[in-house]
Formats: C-alpha cells, sequence, structure tokens
C-alpha cells in the first residue's frame, strides 16, 4: 500500500514576499472579529522584523522559545491561553522563526479542533479532526519543517512527532531576504541537516525516484552553495532556502537514515540542536556514506566551521548507553540504511563505538 500523502497548500516565494503577509492573511479575515495568532521565534525581539509583522488589533502575539524543543506543554498551554479570551478560533496560526517555530505552529492549530492534550497525540495517525489554518515562514532554512507532515514534540512521556494528513501547513510563504542575517554557525549547522537528509534519503532501500529526484536537485544547490567561494551571497541565500524546501520534499518519499538515528540518541541525553547534532555524527559516518562525509568536511573547511572536539568525552556509560536505546528504536530509519536484517548489523557495540568517537 502506498500512502496518499498530503503536501503543504499554498506556496508564496520571492524575495520581500513578506510584505504580502497581510494580503495572505486577508484572505482569510471573514469578519472584522477574524484574529490571527502570531507565533514568532525569540530571535526576533527587538528586532526590525517584528514591527513588519502585520498584526491587527484584534491579533495576539506570542513570543516563542526555542532554545529548547517544542514541548507539549507549551503548545497545551498556548491553546488554553488563547481559548480563555473567548474570542473563538484563530483564521490562521502564524508560525515565523525556525524549525521550532514553525513546529510549534504546525501543532498548535491542531490543538484547536482536538480535544485534550496535544502528547495524547504524538504518533502517526491519531490526530482526528482538521486544525485551524497553519502558515509557516522559516527565517533559518534546512530543517525541512515548512514541508515536512511532522512536527516535532516533547512530551511528559517521549519526544515524538505528530505526525499525519492534517500536518503539514496549508500556507508556507518564502522570503529569502529573512534568512539574511542567521549567525553562523547556526546557518550552517541547520543547512547541513540539509545536506544529510539528501545523501541519506539518496542512500537506502527506501528511496523511490521521486524522492532521488527532489533530493538530487536539493543536493545540487548545497554543492553551489557551500563550494563556492562565498557562501552567503543573496543568491545563495535563495538556493538554501529552495534547497531546504526540496530536501524536506525529498524525506516525504523517502527517509532519513543512519546520522539522524544516532543523532536523535545524542540528543536525547545531551539536547545538542538538532543541526549540529546531525554534524557532529555525521562526521563519524564514513562506512556509511563514505563520499557524502568527505564532501561534508570540505564544506566545513570551505566554510571556516569547526566541530566541536570531544563531545562525548566526559559521558557516562549509562549516558552512552541511553543513546543507544534511543537510537536503536528508530527501526524505520535502520531500516532504510541496512534493510530487513539491519539488526544483524547495528549492534550495541557498533553504535558504542560510534558514540565514543565523537
Ligand atoms: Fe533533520
Amino acid at each position: 500500500m502506498f500512502r496518499n500523502l498530503k503536501a503543504v497548500g499554498r506556496v508564496l516565494y520571492g524575495r520581500n514576499s513578506f510584505d504580502q503577509l497581510d494580503e495572505v492573511m486577508g484572505e482569510l479575515r471573514v469578519n472584522e472579529d477574524s484574529f490571527v495568532l502570531f507565533l514568532v521565534d525569540e530571535y526576533f525581539e527587538g528586532k526590525e522584523l517584528m514591527k513588519r509583522i502585520p498584526m491587527h488589533s484584534q491579533d495576539i502575539l506570542k513570543i516563542i522559545e526555542v532554545k529548547e524543543e517544542p514541548k507539549t506543554k507549551i503548545v497545551d498551554e498556548i491553546v488554553a491561553e488563547v481559548k480563555s479570551l473567548g474570542k473563538g478560533n484563530p483564521v490562521s496560526v502564524v508560525g515565523i522563526g525556525g524549525g521550532s517555530a514553525m513546529d510549534y505552529a504546525k501543532a498548535t492549530r491542531l490543538m484547536f479542533t482536538n480535544e485534550g492534550s496535544s502528547a495524547q497525540y504524538q504518533g502517526l495517525d491519531f490526530i482526528k479532526n482538521k486544525g485551524v489554518h497553519c502558515t509557516v515562514i522559516p527565517t533559518i532554512s534546512g530543517c525541512g519543517a515548512e514541508v515536512s507532515m511532522t512536527t516535532v514534540l516533547t512530551g511528559p512521556v517521549k519526544k515524538l512527532g505528530i505526525k499525519g494528513n492534517y500536518t503539514p501547513a496549508d500556507q508556507l510563504l518564502l522570503d529569502p531576504e529573512l534568512i539574511k542575517t542567521v549567525p553562523e554557525p547556526q546557518r550552517f549547522y541547520t543547512a547541513m541537516d540539509c545536506y544529510i537528509h539528501n545523501i541519506e534519503a539518496l542512500n537506502g532501500h527506501r528511496k523511490t525516484v521521486m524522492g532521488d529526484s527532489l533530493g538530487h536537485e536539493s543536493l545540487r544547490l548545497c554543492r553551489e552553495i557551500f563550494l563556492s567561494e562565498d557562501s552567503r551571497t543573496s543568491e545563495n541565500d535563495e538556493k538554501l532556502m529552495i534547497a531546504s524546501y526540496l530536501g524536506g520534499l525529498s524525506l516525504t518519499y523517502s527517509e532519513v537514515g543512519a546520522c539522524h538515528a544516532i543523532s536523535y540518541g545524542l540528543a536525547s541525553v545531551t539536547g545538542v540542536h538538532h543541526g549540529e547534532g546531525n554534524c557532529i555524527v555525521f562526521n563519524q559516518l564514513e562506512e556509511f556514506y563514505p563520499d557524502g562525509v568527505k564532501e561534508f568536511r570540505a564544506m566545513m573547511k570551505n566554510n571556516n566551521i569547526d566541530l566541536p572536539v570531544g563531545f562525548n568525552a566526559n559521558r557516562t556509560p549509562d549516558e552512552i548507553e541511553k543513546m543507544i536505546d534511543v537510537s536503536l528504536t528508530l527501526i524505520f530509519m535502520w531500516a532504510h540504511v541496512c534493510g530487513p536484517d539491519w539488526q544483524k548489523i547495528i549492534t550495541r557495540d557498533k553504535l558504542r563505538g560510534l558514540l565514543m568517537k565523537m
């Protein structure tokens, strides 16, 4: 059986297209009480972009903390707070920021129309009611959250995405101007999330022609950007935004692999940011992706990036074992990498050896 996949609804793309946001929201404001809920990455507090958000007097804007991964508790709090105002549901929940801000928007919008806590819906296809309209506006590129069917959430019991046909955003706004000021090395690490998505999607048992075609084009853009003399030109910003979009789509038709499976384990203990964690892990995966790792190192060198050294040097044996436990739960990823008999290849000893090298 093939899954009848749902992609993001409408895509507004172009330099300074952010200035059209009021027009896009205008189509949704059916009466004068209609309000929009803006969830904005804390990075923009006090910055110029805040003044450009087309707020109407009845709209609500919340600053979103992104130092830690999105939490079900915060999703629930935002929804409860907005509901308590008695204004009804927003006509759109707009996430402006990185993967966390976008994931918060994608999750929050679902909880206006589904009862209980968002923690009840972690997993595949648990959401039964369509959410309110959702708009995502990336301001850093690479993670692919702008197109993905998943919103990654940490709950009281587990870290697991809400995934299903109701999860993708309804509206995507891609404005390359918005990623111009992202500081390094976050920009590089997040962009490498995209590069790694492509390498993983293209190398495994679950790959498809659809996923490959999107992944190859995304990979070509990544190479053009990060092997060029200056990766931070406005043309390269635009290419990066599109590489992230295509890379995210490519995953919909394939799967991530060894780097993500180990990186989730690493993050579960250390809380390392997804992009940085992936880079630390990928750098040790020559045996899985020899050409990709070689090229990744060339990109790091070309962009003067130094990865943290001895990241796991002081971990306790218990912490390493916990990382292995989490990594081994990601059976779809490992089956993509090694096939149905992956358990014969991916042993605890192998994972321990890799983690200790990081
Ligand atoms: Fe990723």
